[in-house]
């Protein structure tokens, strides 16, 4: 199995806790990520677990992370050349990862332009002075039996 071509985007999961040497492995794939000119501040990333903050991030999102037991929030600094850029890339390295454990996730972006708007909010979930949410990566155990689309085409090809 090859976990880049077995991921795809999930949008309900089960009622599942993911136990902690999973957490940590997803964490190891984000650190992982490359990194625009080794800039490290760039990036930062709040692991979410806490049901109380979880259910906060879905009211404040209108569902958007689609009640999943964990969510990495991705935070870049504001006006960054790279930020996005990072926290893509990182985003795609947690996600391929997530698969090889069992796991599904989905890159989320609507609930970014939300969450963006409770600075607060995003201050109680970590997030320093300075930075915006770039990408919210809901993670849990799929409650479906999905299979990817045939995305063999997805994109124009041009070899020369
Ligand atoms: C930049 C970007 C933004 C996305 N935003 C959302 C989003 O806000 N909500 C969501 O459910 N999925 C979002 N997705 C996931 C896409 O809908 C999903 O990747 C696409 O349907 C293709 O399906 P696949 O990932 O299974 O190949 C986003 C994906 C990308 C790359």
């Amino acid at each position: 199995m090859n976990a880049i071509f077995e991921r795809r985007a999930v949008r309900e999961y089960a009622n599942e806790k993911i136990d902690e040497e999973k957490i940590q492995k997803l964490i190891d794939a984000f650190q992982a990520a490359p990194c625009a000119l080794h800039q490290t501040e760039v990036m930062e990333l709040s692991v979410i677990t806490d049901p109380e903050l979880l259910k906060k991030i879905e009211d404040n999102t209108n569902n958007s992370c689609y009640n999943a037991p964990l969510v990495f929030m991705i935070n870049t600094k504001k006006d960054s050349q790279f930020g996005e850029r990072d926290a893509s890339v990182a985003a795609e390295n947690v996600m391929v990862e997530a698969v090889d454990l069992g796991l599904a996730s989905v890159y989320v972006m609507g609930g970014v332009i939300a969450l963006n708007k409770f600075p607060e909010f995003q201050k109680e979930l970590g997030m320093d002075e300075g930075y915006e949410t770039s990408v919210l990566l809901p993670i849990g155990y799929p409650a479906d039996n999905g299979k990817p689309e045939d995305r063999s085409n997805r994109y124009k090809i041009v070899r020369k």
